[in-house]
């Protein structure tokens, strides 16, 4: 069976930079993979051109045994793997659930026109969004907090709605950037738990980049471990750290 991800030989440069350089990496249907590596080793570069953010140079991306690669956003989304994003300021008046409801009608790349000439298909589509949005609500817990302003949660539940956020396009795979960056150990620990629920649930595969080595210990498998550019190693966390490589690269002068 082929792996639900596929990524070959992806570059991408900014200028002389080669942020991406030939990495190649795969991440079977269920798992939840990690991605580690120094900074600007080129991981969210790298999850950018898998998300449709960034065009790749060179490479090829196969998501779900489709060639994906340079499919803009929308697409990548409509075909069921998308990226979470920091909350922006502009939604934080916004509650919880109309944040939901924005996230799947924003994302879908609905046409705008087609919605103005048939007014019914708006109340089918709003419908469908809120019982959606409803469904995620329930499966984040965060039922309770669904008529509060999105600026008013805290720290963790925050982190929840931006993968709140992500479930509304009912994805096959989600891809975080740092789920644990800014966030207490207990919350980060409430949050794992999560992403481990909603692997075994729904089937949801991940691919989560993250600094925090206990985190990505207890979570994930495989551990892929980028520097610069390249793909330096991939398999168990305990089997990848012990790498000289990889230590190398850790040790080469860059912060973690
Ligand atoms: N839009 C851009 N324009 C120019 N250079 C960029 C751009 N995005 C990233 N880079 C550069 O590409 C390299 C890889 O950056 P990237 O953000 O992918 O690293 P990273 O592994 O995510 O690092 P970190 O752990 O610090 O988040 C870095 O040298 C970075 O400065
Ligand atoms: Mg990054």
């Amino acid at each position: 069976m082929s792996a639900l991800l596929e990524v070959s030989e992806l570059d991408k440069r900014f200028g002389g930079l080669r942020a991406c350089d030939r990495a190649s990496f795969e991440v079977e249907q269920g798992q939840i993979a990690g991605m580690i590596g120094p900074n600007g080793a080129g991981k969210t570069t790298a999850f950018n051109c898998v998300a449709g953010f960034l065009k790749p140079d060179g490479g090829r991306v196969r998501f779900d045994g489709q060639d994906v690669t340079g499919f803009p956003p929308h697409r990548m989304f409509s075909n069921g793997l998308v990226r979470t994003f920091q909350i922006p300021q502009e939604l934080d008046t916004m509650t919880v659930l109309e944040n939901l409801m924005l996230a799947g009608e924003r994302q879908s790349g609905e046409e705008v026109w087609r919605n103005w000439l048939l007014p019914w298909r708006v109340r089918e589509e709003e419908q469908r969004l809120e019982a959606r949005a409803h469904q995620v609500l329930e499966l984040t817990q965060l039922g309770h907090q669904a008529y509060i302003r999105a600026g008013a949660l805290s720290g963790g539940q925050r982190k929840l709605l931006e993968l709140a956020r992500a479930l509304m396009a009912e994805p096959k795979m989600i891809l975080l950037d740092e789920p644990g960056a800014g966030v207490n150990p207990a919350l980060v620990r409430l949050l794992s738990e999560h992403i481990r629920e909603l692997s075994e649930q729904l089937g949801l595969t991940f691919l989560i980049i993250e600094h925090n080595l206990d985190f990505v210990r207890q979570l994930c498998e495989p551990v892929i471990v980028m520097g610069q550019g390249r793909v330096l190693a991939v398999g168990g966390a305990e089997e990848v750290l012990t790498d000289p490589e990889v230590q190398a690269a850790y040790l080469s002068g860059q912060r973690t």
